[in-house]
């Protein structure tokens, strides 16, 4: 019964919307959702191109079905392994017991970890091809994009780059899958914190993977998730170069913690300072009610990074603490960056914030502000000053900045 869209001659979309799920990874929100994609080849050969979560896994398998109409489904190729994307795979197999599944070798060795499948294998190595009748399908291994199996099959035939995860964003897709038919605008924040918060960490292999794909005819990216790119092709390309190079926007970022509004009137002060120094793109994030895949979306996406906490324990504000872990992870880089803070009796976060800041090896302004309870005179101007001089440094080059540090 399912009218499977079709995307080029003999590919069509099978993948499902899940509009249920609250937070992907139980870690980030899904406001607009998720879409899992996956991709049937009918030629001589058949051929399904990754599975979907096992939430939706019957809907899934019936939309092969309509498809295949009682042909056989002989290959499964899996680009990647996390469970988004081969959580069918036992369900497939129950249909299609003869199905060969291909991948490589790390592949196959969590083939068996995760799913207990050892029978029905093919192992493939890189740059080597598989056949499917008219369709050439070429694997390229792309490992560390963020999975160490990760890899990415291309069909010559209709130049179609199957990505896994790559060039993916949250999103479902809403009466169609195709870029050329959609209003593409709510994907791009939504591509940009899909990779911050789950690819960022690696971005040196992003790079060996782009150069890696660089001699490639491509007309069709299809990733995991989100759209089916045809139109801009060339934007998310270099969405993920500017990434994974960790090039970023003129604009400044401002997180704070504040228990009593103290931080906070304090965060207001550098952010007018950050105005009078012409920074238009100011984001300011309350750490306690952002959420941080958001904060790190934004973090990736503009150079300046103001960071102003409480001394809470003699320490950080721990949610303050908790966020400079996730940056320190994802090893962000090219940023220029400023911090405040206030204390009730002991001051500790600014001494953490400025150990912060030499540990990721970035530009920092000279003035630190560090408040003893209410904001008074001489540190109200020193926020403003703080705002003044992170704007100056947000305005340098990346290549300025490089020289810097
Ligand atoms: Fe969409 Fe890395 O899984």
């Amino acid at each position: 019964m399912f009218k499977n869209q079709q995307i080029a001659k003999d590919v069509y979309y099978v993948g499902v919307n899940d509009r249920q799920k609250h937070k992907f990874e139980n870690m980030l929100p899904l406001p607009y959702g998720v879409s899992y994609n996956s991709y049937l080849i009918v030629d001589k050969k058949t051929a399904l191109v990754d599975t979907v979560d096992i939430s939706l896994g019957d809907i899934f398998i019936s939309k092969i079905q309509s498809q295949l109409e009682g042909k056989t489904l002989d290959y499964l190729i899996i680009n990647h392994m996390e469970p988004d994307h081969s959580g069918s795979m036992s369900l497939l197999r129950k249909y299609y017991p003869e199905m060969k599944i291909v991948g490589n070798s790390k592949t196959l060795s969590m083939v068996e970890g995760f799913y207990g499948v050892e029978e029905n294998t093919l192992e493939i190595k890189d740059g080597e091809t598989l056949s499917l009748g008219t369709h050439k399908l070429h694997f390229h291994f792309t490992p560390m994009v963020h999975w160490p199996e990760t890899m990415m099959t291309y069909d010559e035939t209709e130049k179609i780059l199957f990505s896994g995860d790559a060039f993916g964003c949250f999103g479902t897709l809403d009466g169609t899958v195709l870029d050329t038919e959609l209003n593409v605008d709510r994907y791009w924040d939504e591509m940009i914190r899909y990779y911050a918060n789950i690819v960022g960490k690696y971005g040196s292999a992003v790079q060996k993977a782009l150069k890696k794909l660089t001699p490639l005819d491509i007309n069709i990216i299809c990733s995991t998730h989100g759209p089916v790119w045809k139109e801009y092709i060339a934007e998310v390309v270099d969405m993920y170069d500017q990434l994974s190079r960790y090039r970023t926007q003129e604009g400044v970022v401002i997180v704070y913690g504040s228990m009593y509004g103290n931080t906070e009137l304090m965060a207001e002060t550098v952010a007018q300072g950050l105005a009078e120094g012409g920074i238009k793109n100011i984001i300011i994030h309350n750490v306690s009610k952002s959420d941080a895949s958001d904060i790190i979306r934004d973090i990736f996406k503009y150079r300046g990074l103001i960071i102003g906490s409480p001394t809470y324990c003699n320490e950080l504000y721990p949610e303050v603490e908790s966020l400079l872990r996730k940056i320190e992870i994802r090893g962000v880089k090219n940023h220029v960056f400023g911090c405040f803070g206030s204390y009730t009796w002991a001051s500790a976060a600014v001494k953490r914030l400025t150990t912060f800041v030499e540990t990721m090896k970035w530009v920092s302004a000279d003035v630190t502000v560090d408040e003893k309870q209410g904001l008074k005179t001489e540190n109200y101007n020193s926020c403003l000053e703080l705002g003044r001089q992170v704007a100056v440094l947000a305005k340098k080059t990346i290549e300025e900045i490089e020289h810097c540090v």
